[in-house]
């Protein structure tokens, strides 16, 4: 496996994007980085390449993936009809963390969407990515490059930890800006639908196609989800994570009662918090004053726990508004659920 080692300072040279374009061409997978995180890219009209996906993360054959292209027109190459909404939403937000679910039209591997009636694609906001899928001229499918269940990667290294010598190779473009990943919308119905939140908000959204309605799985356990992938468990940190939804004094409680039985605690705090929870490791996540940054941290946060390192980790929670429904989306999925609440 080979490393393009770029970073955000020293971007891959026209030559070395030009053959990772080769490897993608010749149906073999490749790690590059997108604005949100890196992603596994394949020729999505390839079913060989597609399986090389699936193999590489031991991802459910029933997930579809995310298709990325290069520029707006390259769309309507694979798609039934561009809805008005999702023509208003390219406009606003394209190149960017936004991917759009349309009818496809069979042009793609049915691998790629498995085997349902819709595509989801996305034109992702870095240059690095730009230059392979343009170099490349074919749609290539990419999702997160992480073993399936892992925390996605925001770096070159979170890639290799999970995919050495299962993929061809990774292009470094240096820590990915946004964190978490792109929106995930369906734009096949009359109004917009979030399938998954993600870098661009509810409230941004809304700013362009009006009222925006969320599938209800992501709120209501018993609703099984429009989205596929959104159904497994994901994220998963090296223990067990509990979501603890109070002030610091009811986090602390909970931590010095799992020592007391013995557990080795570790937390993930805000740096308003940091020193205060008694854990014997504490991760810092950014400022709750700004939730960008807690974005950009996430994942490797939930990384920064060794194997056997702690036997239980707890989570401070954030405000479900604005880039905060994508923060407490995965960390609860992270959590499996599993939540305290205050009294
Ligand atoms: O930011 C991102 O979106 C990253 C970077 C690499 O672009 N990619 C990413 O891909 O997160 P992945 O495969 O980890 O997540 C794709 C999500 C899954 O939840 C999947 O079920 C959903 O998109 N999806 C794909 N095709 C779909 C479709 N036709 N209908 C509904 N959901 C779909
Ligand atoms: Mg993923």
């Amino acid at each position: 496996q080979w490393i393009v080692d770029g970073n955000v300072d020293n971007y891959p040279n026209d030559t070395q994007i030009q053959e990772v374009a080769e490897y993608i061409k010749n149906n073999q997978v490749v790690a590059f980085p997108t604005e949100t995180v890196y992603g596994l890219g394949g020729n999505a009209r390839s079913d060989q390449a597609i399986d090389k996906i699936f193999q590489a993360k031991g991802r459910p054959s029933d997930n579809p993936l995310i298709v990325h292209i290069s520029s707006k027109s390259q769309l309507a190459e694979y798609v039934e009809n561009i809805t008005d909404n999702a023509k208003q939403l390219i406009e606003a937000f394209w190149p960017g963390p936004l991917t759009i679910v349309l009818p496809h039209n069979g042009k793609l591997s049915p691998k790629v969407t498995a085997g349902l009636s819709t595509v989801a694609v996305r034109m992702p906001d870095h240059p690095v990515a730009l230059a392979i899928i343009e170099a490349a001229g074919l749609p290539i499918a990419a999702p997160s490059a992480n073993r399936s269940g892992r925390p996605s990667p925001t770096t070159a290294a979170h890639v290799t930890q999970d995919l050495d010598g299962k993929i061809a190779g990774v292009v470094d473009g240096g820590a990915t800006g946004v964190g978490v990943e792109s929106t995930v919308v369906d734009c096949t119905t009359e109004k917009v639908m979030i399938l998954r939140p993600g870098g661009i908000t509810k409230e941004a959204l809304e700013q362009v196609v009006g009222e925006v309605l969320q599938d209800p799985a992501l709120t209501e356990e018993e609703e099984a989800p429009k989205s596929p992938g959104m159904k497994y468990t994901h994220y998963a940190p090296s223990a067990p994570l509990i979501l603890v939804d109070g002030d610091i004094n009811f986090l602390r409680k909970n931590v010095l009662a799992s020592k007391q039985e013995g557990k080795r605690v570790g937390t993930l705090l805000t740096q308003e918090h940091q020193g205060l929870s008694e854990a014997d490791k504490e991760v810092i996540i950014g400022s709750k004053e700004y939730l960008p940054e807690v974005a950009r941290a996430l994942y490797e946060a939930l990384r920064g726990f060794e194997a056997n390192e702690v036997d239980i980790i707890y989570s401070e929670v954030f405000p479900e508004t604005d880039l905060g429904s994508a923060i407490m989306n995965r960390l609860r999925k992270a959590a499996g659920g599993k939540i305290l609440q205050q009294k």
